[in-house]
């Protein structure tokens, strides 16, 4: 606004002092200038004739001019969030926490756009009440004597929340391998016993990156019983010689100190590279190693699982493939139609979403992984969190973002099963990648 319309509005103000738009228009042009007598024109307003804007606008400027209990008289008995949240910053110049908090909090619940992580950690900062310790602080000795399981716990990952069956889409088939050959031995040890069958032996799960390995092998952790060890293999590999076997061998002892019991390996070929790609004798070393740890726990142990994944079989030793080793493997294939629509609802899930067509999504999201998908998901969510911003209101993921990501979102499991094909084709030893050789000829690719 310029000063010429500045003066007029003023005039006119002066005439017509009971025109409260007006002198929100006056109090709006002067705000935006900077102009310190923006403060005083709200002499002559009175609150309950404006709009909940219209207040938390007027309380916004008083609170700026270094008066929030006027600001306050605007904000009174008022649930709207735009006020709410305006109310919490004077309630925090005030020195009022907690009501600045529920302030905040309700402003917040209502219209997440009002979310301001500094103006949260300003107000709670000065809520935190400091209890000196005492009650419900638990003190932590650590023995000497144990230093080797605290080790080995430090070459496991921390567990993460449980995640379940339901969790993963698709992949029935797999789910119910997982089943027959995981879950049920550990469920009905007796049964299994009696037919002289010993639950335990290795696993190996391979197929394109993004598929759903690891989330399997996480949720085959919640669905049984087992302890479940989930391997760090990059804190496996240690640097000096003689080390990773050191770390290995403990990692299998506590597994089979504690039957029934799961090792999970991810991303294995970082441990069980081919011995004559790896150029120096050590790692050559802790291949040996592995599959006698492997080997060990058939004759001794049974009861220990071993679950291995990796997009890059083919790089894996072939002695692991084994009878007695990695003597099942599942090709974990990227999600068909069906599956896709349920890993999207999957994916929905717990987010503010509109009308969305999963099925029609599924039908133009051929080759997409689950990863490519969430990626799809959490773009249309950026979509959704941009208009809400500049909407200033919460706007669910509709249709329309989905199909706008769409357009960003590119499906990344062709360049693997190109790469599949080959070694399928030329060096498909004892037939295992019969399964990829399916997959492409069901999709028409081979
Ligand atoms: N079947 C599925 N159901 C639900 N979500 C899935 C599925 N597959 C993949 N995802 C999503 O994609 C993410 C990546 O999947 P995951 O890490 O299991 O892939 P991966 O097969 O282990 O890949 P990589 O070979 O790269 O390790 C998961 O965290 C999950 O959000
Ligand atoms: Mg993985």
């Amino acid at each position: 606004m310029d000063d010429a319309t500045l003066r007029s509005l003023l005039e006119a103000l002066a005439a017509t002092p009971n025109n409260s738009s007006l002198r929100i228009a006056v109090i709006r042009g002067l705000h935006a200038a900077g102009d310190a007598r923006a403060a005083e024109q709200v002499d002559g307003l009175v609150p309950s004739a404006l709009s909940p804007a219209d207040r938390a606008f007027v309380a916004t400027v008083l609170l700026r001019a270094g008066v929030p209990t006027r600001a306050l008289g605007f904000l009174d008995g008022e649930t709207d969030p735009e006020v709410s949240i305006v109310r919490a910053r004077v309630h925090h110049a005030l020195g009022d926490q907690t009501a600045a908090l529920a302030a905040y909090e309700s402003a917040v619940k209502a219209n997440p756009t009002f979310e301001d992580r500094d103006l949260r950690t300003a107000i709670a900062a000065k809520v935190t009440v400091h209890n000196g310790g005492g009650d419900g602080m638990r003190l932590r000795v650590v023995s000497n004597d144990d230093t080797d399981n605290i080790e080995v716990d430090r070459l496991l990952h921390p567990e993460q929340p449980a995640v379940t069956f339901a969790d993963v889409g698709g992949l029935d088939e797999i789910k119910a391998q997982v089943e027959k050959k995981i879950i049920l031995p550990f469920q009905k040890p007796a049964l299994f016993a009696k037919f002289k069958k010993k639950p335990g032996g290795g696993i190996l799960m391979y197929g394109p990156p993004g598929c759903g390995k690891t989330l399997l092998a996480r949720a085959t952790a919640g669905q049984c019983k087992a302890q479940f060890l989930n391997v760090a293999i990059e804190d496996v590999l240690d640097m000096y010689i003689g080390e990773s076997e050191r770390k290995l061998h403990a990692l299998f002892d506590k597994a089979r100190a504690s039957t029934p019991s799961v090792m999970f390996f991810d991303e294995l070929e970082a441990l069980a590279g081919k011995r004559q790609h790896t150029r120096e004798l050590t790692s050559s070393k802790l291949v040996s190693q592995f599959l006698s740890e492997m080997d060990g726990f058939v004759k001794n142990n049974s009861g220990v699982l071993i679950l291995g994944a990796t997009n890059v079989p083919w790089a894996i030793d072939p002695a692991f493939r084994r009878p007695g080793r990695f003597d099942r493997v599942l090709f974990v294939p990227p999600p068909d139609r069906p599956a896709r629509a349920q890993i999207l609802k999957i994916l929905l899930t717990g987010r503010p979403t509109g009308a969305i067509d999963h099925e029609a999504l599924a039908s133009r999201t051929s080759g997409f992984s689950g990863a490519d998908l969430e990626n799809l998901v959490d773009t249309a969510a950026d979509r959704a969190i941009a208009a809400s911003l500049e909407k200033n209101t919460e706007i669910p993921i509709d249709q329309s973002h989905m199909t706008a990501a769409l357009g960003e979102i590119k499906s990344t499991t062709i360049e693997w099963l190109t790469t599949a094909r080959n070694y399928a084709r030329y060096s498909n030893e004892g037939g295992q990648y019969d399964e990829v050789l399916d997959f492409l000829k069901k999709h028409g690719k081979s």
